[in-house]
């Protein structure tokens, strides 16, 4: 049987499913177990004079590589590149990205060490998946220390059109890095739309009607393939999350008040800046929703040696404070912004007590929160989802979720009364809507169309 090996940025060795940040390791998790796989990445942490061979750990039925970065790698590939160029670029923020070579060239070289401390752990046969935006070379570099078995690429992020991505100074190196690959997945059309585009454009590509790409010599195959999340699993913890010390008192502090929830990385990708004049468009043009109303944001700190994410939230304590030193009454605060994270359980607990989720990214590759705020309502009486059309959750959630456009601050404050005013059918009827597509194309089936698409190709 084919072995799976995943290769992701970071990968938590020590954190519990329970505690990450979700995404990847709840998605992954499963399909490596069963595949006896292997999971390598970067371990984290940051140390003088890191390097291979890899460390290697077996943990619930999967083995783990990790390797740790040297500080200049740290800064030139993970805070550098990936996050203050490619960042920006793939989520359309083109006056975000601060280019410097150096820092792409420790990208290239951080690729060449991952692919140099995986190799000695391959089999011929092994099946490659690569994970996001960090690790776009990857493929390029196993090929040429000789790998020729199955390698897939997915892309977590948006893609946006070639005339965003011709902005950036090295996209023919970073691009042709592409045709490596046997498989590239997006999570939406729009993703797929693009990358042809592009490689048809400006790496002369020849795209068949059956989804391949001809491109340097090699055949690859794009599709979509939007991540889901483990419905059931998620469902079931926020039914018992209900009877959670944290979830009641988050009810009881809402003395009868209805509750809007947001729940985010700190990423200026969120749109937490343009969320929070909506809400206060909300309190203005809706004044009989003062004092009735109260909105959690709950904002985790990201990527802290990034400028702009500094930058954000200090703009955000200012919005906050701000907007309650003008609203707020001596038992009421209108907004409460929360720096810090949460466990998956508890946010199941607090979705669930929630009337509205608010979930409004500029642009997003997919949105889980969006998904797992659906999930984490009670079928009985379930919660209205607001969500941006530019998360790539509002394709597969437009059918249930009242859909915005975040840049509309004052239409977003209309979706929020709507959502907040919604009768019990209209919501009872969306939320199937919803939840149909949700259970559908879980996580399970996102990993196992994929691997499925990898190794038949
Ligand atoms: C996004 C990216 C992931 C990344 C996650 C957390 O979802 O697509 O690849 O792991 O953010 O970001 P961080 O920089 O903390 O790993």
């Amino acid at each position: 049987m084919t072995r799976l090996v995943a290769v992701s940025n970071r990968v938590n060795l020590d954190a519990p499913v329970e505690r990450t940040a979700g995404g990847l390791a709840v998605a992954l998790g499963d399909t490596l177990a069963a595949n006896n796989g292997l999971w390598f990445g970067w371990s984290g942490e940051v140390k003088d004079g890191a390097g291979p061979p890899a460390r290697v750990r077996e943990q619930r039925g999967i083995t783990y590589a990790v390797i740790d970065l040297k500080p200049a790698d740290y800064q030139n590939y993970y805070s550098g590149f990936s996050n203050n160029v490619l960042w920006p670029l793939l989520h359309f923020r083109l006056g975000l990205i601060e280019f410097e070579r150096a820092e792409f060239e420790g990208y290239v070289r951080v690729n060449r060490l991952f692919a140099e401390s995986l190799l000695p752990l391959l089999r011929p046969d092994d099946a490659i998946w690569v994970h996001d935006y960090h690790l776009i070379p990857l493929g390029a570099e196993l090929r040429r220390l000789g790998f020729r078995g199955r390698i897939g690429f997915f892309l977590h992020t948006p893609l946006p059109p070639p005339a965003v991505l011709k902005a950036l100074p090295v996209h023919r190196a970073l691009f042709e890095a592409f045709g490596a690959y046997d498989l590239v997945g997006f999570q939406t059309a729009e993703g797929v739309t693009a990358f042809c585009d592009y490689m048809r454009a400006s790496a002369g590509a020849e795209i068949g009607t059956d989804g391949e790409i001809s491109v340097l010599g090699r055949r690859l195959r794009v599709g979509s393939f939007p991540v889901g999340i483990d419905a059931k699993g998620f469902a079931e913890t926020a039914r018992k999350a209900v009877q959670s010390a944290q979830t009641r008192r988050l009810r009881e502090s809402l003395v009868g008040r209805r509750l809007i929830i947001g729940a985010d990385r700190l990423d200026y990708s969120k749109g937490l800046s343009l969320r929070f004049k909506a809400f206060h468009h909300l309190l203005v043009n809706h004044k009989s929703w003062r004092q009735r109303v109260t909105y959690l944001q709950i904002a985790a700190p990201s990527r802290i040696d990034v400028a702009q994410y500094r930058e954000i939230r200090r703009e955000l304590e200012l919005q906050a404070g701000r907007m309650n030193g003008r609203f707020a009454e001596f038992d009421w605060v209108p907004l409460r912004y929360l720096n810090k994270s949460y466990s998956r359980g508890t946010l199941a607990g607090f979705f669930r007590a929630s009337h509205v989720g608010f979930v409004t990214p500029l642009r997003d590759g997919m949105n889980l929160v969006a998904k797992e705020y659906v999930t984490a309502q009670n079928p009985e009486d379930p919660g209205v989802l607001v969500v941006s059309a530019f998360a790539g959750a509002a394709d597969q959630l437009g059918g249930g979720a009242l859909v915005v456009n975040p840049f509309d601050v004052e239409g977003v404050a209309e979706a929020l009364d709507q959502g907040l005013t919604m009768p019990f059918e209209e919501r009872r009827e969306r939320w199937h809507a919803m939840m149909r597509d949700i259970v559908e194309r879980d996580v399970t089936w996102w990993s196992r169309t994929f691997v499925e698409a990898l190794t038949k190709t």
